[in-house]
């Protein structure tokens, strides 16, 4: 099998890059550094590269994903959120090949506090969150076999991450103060990486199965919750830090007015992946905990 990973520097991609290994030749189509270029703000040339290399799987882990940024450059994330996906899913088509995509729960208004399925009403708040329903929507019309996972809150042992830059500030502070009133649940790129090579075998023999999904971890907390389980488990862990922290006050979204809305409610059901693919999703605190254990 050849599969062609698009975003391989990204949290996603590069565990993509370990969990991809194991089905076949994985071919990295960077931004740049990698043999094939993919630059997403040339829609035409990606098409092109991947035209050339005739792959079996396209796996896009390249997206915009600087979600205050999108609300100042619309065009540009619609470029890379919307139209290049949607091309690359034309070039799917034309090439009988598989589709792999990824998508969020900012596609949601996340009003109410119950947990979405796939079917729910979507209605975007953001930039990024209207032009990545745009891509979900241009992938689901231009007809390929296709797999997009929704995800939400994702963290990686590599590069920066909101439980990464808490540790920091816990070091330098003795007070933080953290958003109380957003609710979801924090994924890790590894976990995602797994389903998802899972899920390309899944599909193989069971082609009923492709389609959208909601993936994240199990259970729910907040910003806040989030970054008080972060410190706790950084002490326990390596009781030597020098966390000066001693408070961690709760505060509402508004306390941090940012040029992008973000959802209250990113809770997303994940009945349907973990029923067709028979999958176990574990709790968001487990995958946390082995990121602290591999980076502190
Ligand atoms: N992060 C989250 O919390 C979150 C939440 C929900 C859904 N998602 C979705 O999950 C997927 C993976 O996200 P992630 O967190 O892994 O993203 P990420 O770490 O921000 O990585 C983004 C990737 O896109 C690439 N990219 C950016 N601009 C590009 C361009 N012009 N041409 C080609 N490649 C470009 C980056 O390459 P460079 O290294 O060259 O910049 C990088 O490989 C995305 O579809 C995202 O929308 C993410």
């Amino acid at each position: 099998m050849k599969i062609v990973l698009l975003g391989p520097t990204g949290q996603v991609g590069w565990e993509l890059q370990r969990s991809l290994a194991v089905l076949g030749d994985v071919v990295l189509l960077g931004r740049q550094g990698t043999p094939h270029a993919a630059d997403f703000s040339d829609p035409q040339a990606v098409a092109r590269s991947v035209r050339a290399l005739r792959p079996d799987v396209i796996v896009n882990a390249a997206a915009h994903t600087a979600v205050d940024k999108a609300e100042a450059e619309p065009e540009l994330a619609r470029l890379l959120n919307a139209a290049t996906p949607g091309l690359l899913a034309r070039e799917a088509a034309a090439l009988d090949a598989l589709l792999v995509h990824y998508s969020t729960d900012y596609v949601f208004d996340g009003s109410g506090s119950a947990a979405r399925s796939e079917d729910a009403e979507t209605a975007p708040l953001s930039v990024y969150g209207r032009t990545k329903l745009e891509g979900e929507r241009a992938i689901a019309e231009a007809g390929c076999r296709h797999l997009i996972f929704r995800t939400s809150w994702v963290y990686a042992a590599r590069g920066g991450n909101f439980a990464k830059t808490m540790l920091r500030l816990a070091q330098e502070r003795e007070r933080l103060t953290v958003i109380d009133d957003q609710w979801g649940a924090p994924t890790g790129a590894d976990l995602i990486a797994d389903v998802t090579a899972h899920a390309i075998r899944h599909v193989a023999h069971s082609p009923q199965d492709l389609g959208l999904y909601h993936l994240v971890a199990s259970g729910e907390t907040c910003w806040h919750a989030y970054a008080q389980f972060v410190i706790e488990t950084a002490r326990a862990l390596r009781p030597e830090l020098a966390l000066r922290v001693s408070e961690i006050a709760p505060v509402p979204t508004s306390a941090f007015p940012t040029p992008a809305r973000r959802p209250l409610n990113s809770r997303l059901d994940t009945t349907r992946v973990q029923d067709r693919f028979g999958l176990h999703l574990p709790d968001w605190r487990q995958g946390v905990v082995r990121m602290l254990q591999e980076t502190l």
